[in-house]
């Protein structure tokens, strides 16, 4: 079988595809032979080695794989060959077939598609960590939202109406402005126009509720600047170390030193709060399992349902990853391993 590896630290063209033998399924585990594979902005940060918290290389990456249960080991219960599912993989997703513990494979519910399974996980169960555990939004509440065109943006755009929100503000790159507002966000050019400003205006100059950082450096100063008095900011990602698909130590460096090491006394008095969020790093599992329930409530009712940007065969991961990359996707990009 044919599963992806990145070998060392590298671009797109560091990307190799192997021939290895099938995973076997240990005590407990299960074997899943995988359709769909999600790609996640951090797939990108840990080919360049930018992560933090990936295996070792050489690796397989991909958090999230939906597909079919094709072997069971010793002591797994409630599952039967042929199911399908959704696997959580927390790295290895981007294989033919995937060998992972019992706790980790949730059974698709037969509405469900397999590209819908594998466009979930990671950014709606994010998004709904935020805003909903974290977050606790309220009707009539403000968000704002970088990246809104993406994967974790538009899960947000479309919780935020679940939720009731007043006002939805996104920044993404000028292109996108149509497809921005199509999803009932208030679209800010992130190159041109200044989102602190827009935020302010739209909400009696207040700020808004909510503001979700995935940029850091010094956009994460600007997002609490954007946020009012008793607001929350939620800081989740470093999109700013990345220029381009091979590492940049300097864009990495500056990242960090930009990022501003929050006061607080200041914060104190004007009762704003910053929540550093981590799915991949949640202690709790039963955490993110009743994210998933939730979801996928929400998914059977129709109120949500994720926007898919494009599926590549996995041969052309590459490409597909480049595609994020040069910005250019509008919603969920997956990669196809299924059985041709
Ligand atoms: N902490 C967590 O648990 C967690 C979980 C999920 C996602 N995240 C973070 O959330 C963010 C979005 O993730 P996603 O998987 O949904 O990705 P995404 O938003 O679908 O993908 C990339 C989009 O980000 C924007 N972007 C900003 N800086 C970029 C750069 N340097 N290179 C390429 N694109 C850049 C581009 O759109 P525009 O420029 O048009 O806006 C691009 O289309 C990422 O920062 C990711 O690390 C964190």
């Amino acid at each position: 079988m044919k599963k992806v590896i990145y070998p060392k630290i590298g671009g797109v063209d560091s990307i190799e595809i192997l021939d290895v033998e099938e995973p076997r399924a240990s005590d407990g585990e299960v074997v899943v032979r995988v359709h769909r594979a999600g790609i996640n902005f951090a797939d990108l940060m840990m080919r360049q080695g930018l992560y933090g918290s990936n295996p070792d290389f050489p690796f397989t990456p991909g958090y999230e794989a939906s597909g079919v249960v094709t072997s069971l080991g010793k002591g797994v219960e409630g599952l039967e060959l042929g199911d399908r599912v959704i696997a959580m993989t927390g790295f290895g997703g981007y294989s033919e077939k995937v060998s992972i513990p019992r706790s980790r494979v949730f059974k698709l519910p037969d509405s469900v598609t397999f590209d819908q399974a594998a466009a979930i996980p990671v950014t709606y169960g994010t998004a709904y960590h935020m805003l909903f555990h974290l977050g606790r939004i309220s009707p009539g509440d403000s968000v704002l939202i970088h990246h809104a065109a993406g994967g974790v943006g538009t899960a947000v755009a479309q919780l935020c109406k679940v939720a009731g929100a007043s006002v939805v503000i996104g920044t993404a790159s000028a292109p996108k402005r149509e497809f921005v507002e199509s999803i009932g966000v208030k679209f800010v050019d992130r190159e041109s126009e200044d989102f602190v400003k827009v935020c302010k205006d739209m909400t009696d100059g207040k700020g808004v509720h909510h503001a979700i950082d995935p940029v850091g450096g010094r956009n994460l100063m600007r997002s609490y600047k954007a946020t009012r008095r008793g607001g929350k900011v939620y800081f989740f990602g470093a999109s700013s170390a990345v220029k381009g698909d091979k590492r940049s130590i300097i864009s990495a460096f500056r990242m960090w030193l930009n990022t501003p090491k929050f006061n607080p006394i200041k914060m104190m008095s004007s009762n704003k709060a910053i929540f550093g969020v981590h799915m991949g790093l949640l202690d709790d599992s039963t955490i993110f399992e009743g994210h998933l329930t939730a979801l996928s409530k929400m998914l059977e009712d129709n109120e949500i349902d994720p926007i898919i940007d494009s599926i590549w065969r996995f041969e052309r991961v590459a490409e597909a990853q480049m595609h994020m990359h040069d910005r250019k996707n509008r919603g969920k990009i997956l990669l196809d391993f299924a059985p041709e």
